[in-house]
């Protein structure tokens, strides 16, 4: 990187884990708390007589657009929101996060990375996204005995392992798939299975800087004594460890491999970006453990999913027994949803699809040509930003050269006398994350490219009259 300015298949019963092996290892904890739960499923049929036990299978489609009044309703009154952990004055959710600056000169939050741009295309898919769940459906705490992931709706393992096929961008063949809320929870589920029970001392965890905000404040918020965040990989000391490398990198778009290399260390690949509408699949990776999430795929982050590909199978199985404790599994409703959403972008480029209308990574890729086109003349114009240079790379999907456009702009201010651009910025009325939080020089801000495009041309706009 160089710098200048209806219904769904039942399930996958051929995949690795879809075995009895996994139910039998899960023991008797499982059958107890089965038992427990089965009794709560009980109470809950019996306390509610008059349930609708007549409704439409998973996966009809609806009349009405729930994506779309989902999505229009105001997602930020209270909770956590993604990479909200950190620095609360700074990263906490703002009241303009989510909703169009109404006026040209309204403040501008692209602070988080909330992908609100994909809304249009799911508009355009009509009913394709839209699944219908019947009161009586989904109410049971599981989903497949039989998988060691016990949690994980086949739809959705079926879906996810289709998808990795036709991009190309992962094997999930040889992996367990595991579901999370959000890449979020997995992560901390991926920390905490790497990390020794016994350890003296807690492990250190560490990624090459900038790294992704979110790391450090959600490895140390709850001061485990198993693992503690150890900041910069690369002046990692030790050979004991768990190194994040998140590639394409989340703030600056870099593609990474590990710094560290050591026979005890252990390695997390945050894949959350290697998708095509940002960056040329160049290789399906096949590391130990892979964290993806529906939010960056498909723009869906409010149903909070996320996947694990996970090649060991104790350490799968740690990751399962962390989610079981955390939060007893993942929500049905979302992954029968993404199991929908995804099943609709395969089927985009699977069947025939003669206007190339349903192709969500040609709809992403265009638009971030777009903005990251638009974002270059306006700093260009501005003078006194720079922006990181990628090269084009031939892609395997795509079957052409194509371009990096990165989620994300990590921006820096070399305006004279600027020692600091986010409070810059924010004198101008736009919201963006300092380099601080990334391990970077305040000079850096990462500024999210994955808004409404009101709200995106409104900012390059501003952006271009900053001198
Ligand atoms: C690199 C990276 N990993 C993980 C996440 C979290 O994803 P999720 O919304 O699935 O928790 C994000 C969200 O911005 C991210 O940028």
């Amino acid at each position: 990187m160089a710098k200048t300015s209806k219904k769904m298949p039942r399930r996958n019963r051929s995949s690795a884990q879809g075995s009895l092996v996994g139910f039998a290892s899960l023991g008797w904890e499982l059958l107890v708390f089965g038992s427990f739960a089965l009794n709560l499923v009980a109470i809950a049929l019996f306390a509610l007589p008059s349930l609708d036990r007549s409704g439409t299978p998973l996966g009809l489609d609806s009349e009405g657009s729930v994506a779309e009044g989902a999505l229009v309703a105001s997602p930020h009154s209270e909770g956590q929101k993604e990479e909200m952990v950190s620095e609360e004055e700074e990263i906490s959710v703002s009241s303009t996060s989510g909703s169009l600056p109404a006026s040209k000169d309204a403040v501008i939050n692209l602070d988080h990375g909330d992908p609100t741009m994909y809304e249009s295309f799911w508009k355009g898919m009509g009913n394709r996204g839209d699944i219908t769940i019947a009161g009586w459906q989904a109410i049971s705490y599981f989903s497949d005995v039989t998988n060691l992931c016990w949690f994980l709706e086949p739809e959705f393992d079926h879906e996810i392992r289709r998808l990795h096929r036709l991009v190309g961008n992962a094997i999930a063949d040889n992996h367990f798939v595991i579901v999370g809320t959000g890449s979020t929870q997995l992560f901390q589920a991926a920390l905490y299975a790497l990390s020794p029970p016994d350890t003296p001392e807690p492990l250190s965890v560490v990624s090459a800087v900038p790294y992704y905000s979110s790391y450090p404040a959600v490895t140390d918020y709850l001061r485990s004594g198993l693992y503690r965040w150890a900041g910069d990989a690369s002046a990692c000391k030790g050979n004991a460890y768990i190194e994040l490398v998140c590639s394409p990198n989340n703030p600056d778009g870099s593609i990474r491999e590990a710094v560290l290399n050591s026979e005890n260390g252990m390695t997390i690949y945050d894949l959350a970006y290697y998708w095509p509408q940002y960056t040329p699949i160049t290789r399906a990776e096949d590391h130990d453990i892979m964290l993806f999430t529906v939010s960056k795929t498909t723009g869906h982050a409010g149903s909070r999913v996320g996947w694990a590909l996970v090649r060991n199978k104790d350490v799968a199985k740690r990751m399962i027994k962390f989610i079981e404790l955390n939060s007893i599994g993942v929500s049905k409703d979302s992954q029968l949803r993404a199991a929908k959403i995804f099943k609709a972008i395969s089927d985009g480029y699977e069947l025939p699809n003669p206007e190339n209308k349903y192709k969500l990574f040609n709809f992403g890729r265009q638009h971030m040509s777009m903005r990251w086109k638009k974002l270059r003349e306006a700093v260009k114009v501005s003078g006194i930003f720079s922006l990181p240079e990628f090269q084009p790379s031939h892609c395997t999907f795509a079957r052409e050269r194509t371009e990096t456009y990165p989620a994300f702009a990590w921006l820096e201010c070399e305006k004279e006398g600027v020692e600091d651009c986010e409070s810059f910025l924010r004198s101008h009325k736009i919201l963006s994350r300092n380099g601080k939080h990334f391990g970077a020089d305040r000079k850096y801000v990462r500024i999210s490219m994955l808004d409404r495009d009101h709200t995106f041309d409104l900012f390059v706009e501003r952006l271009s009259s900053l001198t």
